[in-house]
C-alpha cells in the first residue's frame, strides 16, 4: 500500500486523555482554526465558530458538565458551534430574512462545524498536539451556551480538549474498510466483519479485557468486546434535552 505523510498523520491519531500541563500558545490555536477555516463548507456560507476556552475556571465548568477530569486537565478546549447568527447579520444587512425553520438548515451547520473541527484536529495533530473530541459537553447543552455567552442562532456541537499529550496516543483498530465501503449500492455489513472485530477489540486493553455474560446462555461469560460496547451506549436514550434547546436557540427542526 501507498503511504505519504498526510495519510501516517491520519492514521498515527488516537484521541488523547491525559495532558501535560505546558501551555498551547494562542499563536498556534489561531493557526489550527486558520486550518479549520480552510476545509469545504456548504456554499462558502461558513456557518461555523469556535470558541477557544483557556481560562481555567471555565475549562473546569465544563469538565463537570462532561463528568471527564481530562477537560480542565487541557490548557485548551475548543468548542465547536454551528452558527447562523453571521448568516442572520448578512440576511439584515441585505435588508431580507433567513429561513431557521428546518432540519436542512441545521443540518448545514452541523456538517460544516465537524468538517472544520475535523481539520482542526489533524492541523493540531501535525503540531504534535493531541486532541479528544467531547460530546459530553452536550450533557447539559444550556448550561454550555449560558456560560460561553452563546446568542440565538448559535449551538454548541461538540468540545475538543487540546494540549500536550502526556503520553502518545494509542491507536485503535477500526472496521475492516470492506465493512464500511462498498461499490454502486449499499452492501450490509456482514455479522462475520463484525463478530471479527469485536474479537480484536476484545483482544486490546481498550475494554480492560472484562467479561460479560453470553446472551442467552446463564452462568456463561464471554470477553466484552466492541458488540457489547456499542449495545451498552445504543440502548439508553441520550442527552434528549437537545431538541427544546436547538428551539430555545432559534433552529427549527422542521
Ligand atoms: C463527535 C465525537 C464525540 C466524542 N465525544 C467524546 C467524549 O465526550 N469523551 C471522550 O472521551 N471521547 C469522545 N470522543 C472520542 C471517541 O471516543 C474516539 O474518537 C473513539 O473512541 C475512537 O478512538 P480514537 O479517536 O482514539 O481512535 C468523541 C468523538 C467524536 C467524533
Amino acid at each position: 500500500m501507498t503511504t505519504n505523510p498526510t495519510l501516517d498523520l491520519l492514521h498515527r491519531h488516537g484521541s488523547v486523555r491525559t495532558y501535560l500541563a505546558d501551555p498551547v500558545s494562542p499563536a498556534m490555536v489561531e493557526q489550527i482554526v486558520h486550518a479549520a477555516q480552510r476545509a469545504s463548507t456548504s456554499s462558502n456560507l461558513q456557518v461555523v465558530s469556535v470558541v477557544a476556552v483557556a481560562d481555567s475556571a471555565t475549562r473546569s465548568r465544563l469538565s463537570k458538565i462532561s463528568g471527564q477530569t481530562h477537560v480542565a486537565q487541557a490548557p485548551v478546549v475548543l468548542v465547536w458551534c454551528a452558527d447562523l447568527r453571521r448568516l442572520d447579520r448578512a440576511c439584515r444587512l441585505r435588508g431580507r430574512t433567513q429561513v431557521t425553520d428546518y432540519v436542512e438548515n441545521f443540518l448545514t451547520c452541523v456538517l460544516d462545524a465537524g468538517i472544520a473541527a475535523q481539520n482542526a484536529a489533524v492541523a493540531a495533530e501535525s503540531f504534535g498536539l493531541g486532541v479528544c473530541y467531547l460530546g459530553s459537553i452536550r450533557n447539559d447543552v444550556r448550561a454550555v451556551i449560558e456560560l460561553l455567552a452563546l446568542p440565538r442562532l448559535v449551538f454548541p456541537v461538540v468540545g475538543m480538549a487540546l494540549g500536550w499529550p502526556a503520553v502518545p496516543p494509542a491507536s485503535r483498530p477500526r472496521l475492516a474498510v470492506s465493512a464500511v465501503l462498498s461499490w454502486d449500492r449499499y452492501a450490509e455489513t456482514s455479522d462475520a466483519a463484525l463478530l471479527e472485530y469485536d474479537g480484536i477489540m476484545a483482544a486490546t486493553d481498550i475494554y480492560q479485557r472484562r467479561q460479560v455474560p453470553v446472551p442467552g446462555k446463564p452462568g456463561r461469560l464471554e470477553a466484552y468486546g466492541w458488540l457489547e460496547h456499542c449495545v451498552r451506549r445504543a440502548e439508553q436514550p441520550l442527552r434528549t434535552e437537545l431538541r427544546a434547546a436547538l428551539k430555545q436557540q432559534g433552529f427549527g427542526l422542521e
